[in-house]
């Protein structure tokens, strides 16, 4: 019997490669600078998490806390510790980082950003996974409006460079505050108690813990239900009522278009005031939601720390990916450098190394590769040739002696000499950078 190494991934969770790979990775690398324009500041936070901050920040009886946590046990004895999880999600994390590192002495007003794999156990379907990643921004610190504005102009910004082409849609609503929601979720109740019957049975049970996400439920007779439902607008107080003024207001400048739902309630139970979330409108199926996010002014105080109004949002990094069209050629090395002597291999791994430095940092890198296998100088052209670079720089024992190098246009098979001086100008120029 073969003994066949076990190289499955566990279900839901998977190897990202290739160009799948390279788009998500370019995506976090636009993301990085989208939000630094902004002056956000990267955290790089826990993936395991005490379980209970998930519970008091998302919620106890929420699914991504009631069904959907991986728990963490570090192998040893259970000695009645706390539990430990898989992160589901950023925002707890950095609310907890901000208190935990006294972020709010410093300077209460903090723009953070993180990206990095989160963890769901959801039933795994096209663009849902049990492993996914996010790249999530949030603002700590600014009640006004204008902050809302500010968070949601960066993330459409965002998009719109990345996914041009696709067709987004921005949700938004606003939950009313601690103030006027009462109101609302007594009446609704109310409402729903009456129709209970018609309810399904996840509904049923939301009832008790928490009605408002009946309004987000997809089944049929519950949407049947919802039609005569009490409308969460007429109940919003009146600095609720101006903030969604201030929003439309500020998004209009800004020629943004949002399309209010006032069923759009959020599966996460920190949110007061401003919710959204940026739907596609093809390409995804029923996991069509790129991005969601809110305020979440409470959250701060209710995990101990002073009160801090906040908001933010991530986007699911696999999702925007699905968007987002291959790179139409793909990633391969411009440049190689040949040896025509084995006296020569060790001076074209210097050159390799000193252009490679150089390149780094240019606005368009430059991928660069040489022989390491000391094939003979024809067999390195022919590679250079199916990897598709566009010159070749030869270093020749005659040419070197006169300080010069060869620099050949694989296209054209074309070659001139230039002085080991110029080499560098010569290069961008030819490379366009
Ligand atoms: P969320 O709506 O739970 O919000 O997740 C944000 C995004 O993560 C979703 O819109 C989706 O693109 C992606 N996502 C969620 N679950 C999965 C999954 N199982 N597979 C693939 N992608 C997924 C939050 O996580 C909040 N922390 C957002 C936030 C930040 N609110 C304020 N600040």
């Amino acid at each position: 019997m073969s003994m066949k190494p076990d190289v499955e991934t566990e279900r839901g969770f998977r190897d990202i490669l290739g160009e799948e790979a390279e788009r998500m990775d370019r995506l976090v690398d636009s993301a990085r600078k989208t939000f630094k324009a902004y002056d956000y500041r990267p955290i790089i936070l826990p993936i395991v998490e005490p379980a209970e901050l998930f519970v008091r920040s998302v919620g106890g009886t929420t699914d991504i806390v009631e069904k959907e946590m991986f728990f963490v046990t570090d192998g040893h004895e259970d000695t009645g510790a706390r539990e430990s999880c898989l992160r589901p999600e950023g925002t707890a994390s950095a609310v907890r980082a901000y208190i935990k590192n006294g972020l709010h002495m410093s300077n209460p007003i903090q723009r953070l950003y993180y990206t990095g794999p989160m963890f769901r156990n959801e039933r795994p379907q096209k663009g849902r996974y049990r492993q996914f990643h996010q790249i999530g921004a949030e603002m700590f610190g600014v009640g006004n409006v204008r902050a809302d504005v500010e968070v949601i102009a960066m993330l459409w910004a965002f998009l719109r460079s990345v996914a041009d082409g696709a067709r987004l849609r921005l949700v938004v609503n606003s939950l009313g505050c601690p103030v006027c929601r009462p109101n609302f979720t007594r009446e609704l109740l109310g409402f729903l108690q009456a129709q209970r019957d018609a309810l399904c049975e996840d509904c049923r049970r939301r009832l008790a813990s928490n009605p408002m996400r009946v309004l987000d439920c997809k089944n049929e007779g519950c949407r049947k239900v919802l039609i005569d439902a009490p409308n969460l607008t007429t109940f919003w107080c009146d600095p609720c009522r101006a903030k969604v003024d201030g929003l439309n207001g500020g998004l209009e400048e800004l020629k943004i278009t949002p399309t209010w739902n006032n069923w759009l309630v959020r599966g996460l139970d920190y949110y007061t005031r401003t919710v959204f979330e940026v739907a596609a409108e093809d390409g995804l199926g029923s996991q069509n939601a790129v991005a969601a996010g809110g305020r979440y002014d409470g959250l701060v105080e209710a995990l101990g720390g002073p009160s801090t109004p906040a908001l933010g949002f991530a986007i699911g990094v696999e999702r925007l990916a699905m968007l987002v069209s291959p790179r139409e050629s793909p990633q391969t090395p411009r440049l190689y450098i040949g040896a025509t002597s084995d006296a020569m291999r060790t001076q074209a791994s210097d050159l390799a190394e000193r252009l490679r430095r150089h390149f780094a940092e240019s606005p368009k890198p430059v991928r660069i590769r040489l022989d390491l296998e000391d094939r003979k100088f024809r067999r390195q052209l022919d590679e250079a040739q199916s990897l598709g670079c566009e010159y070749t720089v030869i270093l020749g024992d005659e040419e070197m002696k006169n300080g010069r190098v060869i620099v050949r246009d694989m296209k054209a098979s074309k070659q001139e000499e230039v002085l080991k001086d110029d080499l560098v100008p010569h290069l961008m120029k030819r490379l366009g950078i």
